[in-house]
C-alpha cells in the first residue's frame, strides 16, 4: 500500500497534535456532499422532532441524540424549534449539523469516507484496525453559526487506551471571519480532562472527570487555522481545538469523521452505540472490498 502521508508530515503530526493536508478532496466528491446532504435535509420531516420535542423536550431530544449512532439525523441550531416541535425558521436557514452514520449508511458518504487514502493515513497515525465511528456534516450558519468552545475529541470519542483521530475537511474556504478552527499545538501530551458519556438511567449525558485539567491549557496558545476548500485538517484525540463563531455572510460548511483503533475498548456507556445491526466496520475490509 503507497502510504499518503510522507515522514514529515507524520512527525509533525506526533509533535503537534494535528496537520493540515491541503487539497484532500477533491471539487467533484465535495460537491456531492453537498448535494446529497441537501437532499437529506429536504427530506426531512420536522414532525419526526415533534416526537422528541412534546412535553419534557430536553429528555425527548436525549432520545434523538442518544439514538443517532446508527442513523442520519438533522440537528437544529438552539431555538429554531418552538415548544410544539415546529420550526421557526425555514430548515435550510436553521440546521447545525447532520449526524452520525451517513458513512455507513448512504453509499455516496460511503465511497467518499472509505478511501485507500484516508486508510493509509489512519495506518501512518498508529491506529492499526481503524474503523470510522461517526461521521458529521457540519453547516456554520452565515451570521449565527456559533463558535465552539476549547475541547478535545477524545472526551466525546473515547476508547481504552486513547485512540480517537479527527477528521475534519473544509466543504468551503474556512476563515476566522466564518468561523475556521484553531488549535494549541502540543496540547495532546496533556492529560484527558473528561469523557462524555449516557448517565446511568441511559436517559441523558453527563461528564466524567478523568483526571487532566482545563487549567493546564494555555488558551492564550490558541492559534487560528484558516484552510481552504477541499483541505483537510487531522486532530489528534486529546489536541485542544476550538472553532469561531460565523459573523460573516459566508456559510462554513465542513464534513468530519472520526476514526478509532478497534483494538482498543469501545466502553458501553460511551454516549455514541450502534445496534447489532450496524456494527462499527474494520476500515480495511470495506475500502478494499467496496465494489468487490
Ligand atoms: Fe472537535
Amino acid at each position: 500500500m503507497e502510504q499518503f502521508l510522507n515522514l514529515e508530515q507524520i512527525d509533525f503530526y506526533n509533535e503537534n497534535g494535528y496537520l493540515v493536508v491541503e487539497k484532500f478532496l477533491d471539487d467533484n466528491s465535495i460537491a456531492i456532499l453537498k448535494e446529497r446532504t441537501k437532499e437529506i435535509i429536504t427530506a426531512f420531516d420536522p414532525k419526526e422532532l415533534k416526537v422528541f420535542t412534546t412535553e419534557n423536550q430536553e429528555s425527548h431530544m436525549d432520545d434523538y441524540f442518544l439514538g443517532s449512532g446508527d442513523k442520519v439525523r438533522c440537528f437544529f441550531e438552539e431555538g429554531a424549534i418552538d415548544k410544539n416541535g415546529v420550526l421557526a425558521v425555514s430548515k435550510e436557514k436553521s440546521i447545525n449539523k447532520v449526524g452520525h452514520a451517513m458513512h455507513d449508511l448512504i453509499p455516496d458518504f460511503e465511497k467518499i469516507a472509505y478511501t485507500p487514502a484516508l486508510y493509509s493515513i489512519a495506518k501512518s497515525l498508529g491506529l492499526k484496525q481503524a474503523s470510522i465511528v461517526q461521521s458529521q456534516y457540519i453547516f456554520k450558519q452565515p451570521k449565527i453559526g456559533a463558535k465552539v468552545n476549547p475541547h478535545t475529541d477524545s472526551t466525546f470519542i473515547y476508547t481504552d487506551p486513547l485512540s480517537c483521530l479527527g477528521v475534519w475537511i473544509a466543504l468551503e474556504d474556512a476563515e476566522i471571519e466564518n468561523g475556521c478552527l484553531s488549535v494549541i499545538a502540543g496540547s495532546h501530551q496533556i492529560s484527558l480532562k473528561d469523557r462524555f458519556v449516557r448517565n446511568k438511567a441511559n436517559t441523558g449525558t453527563e461528564f466524567v472527570n478523568m483526571g487532566g485539567d482545563s487549567e493546564d491549557w494555555n488558551l492564550q496558545k490558541l492559534e487560528a487555522l484558516p484552510v481552504r476548500k477541499g483541505d483537510m485538517v487531522l486532530l489528534h484525540g486529546q489536541v485542544v481545538h476550538a472553532s469561531f463563531a460565523n459573523r460573516s455572510k459566508k456559510s462554513r460548511h465542513a464534513f468530519v469523521l472520526h476514526l478509532i483503533d478497534l483494538d482498543c475498548e469501545w466502553p458501553t456507556d460511551n454516549w455514541l452505540q450502534r445496534s447489532e445491526t450496524l456494527p462499527f466496520r474494520v476500515m480495511e475490509n470495506v475500502v478494499y472490498h467496496r465494489f468487490g
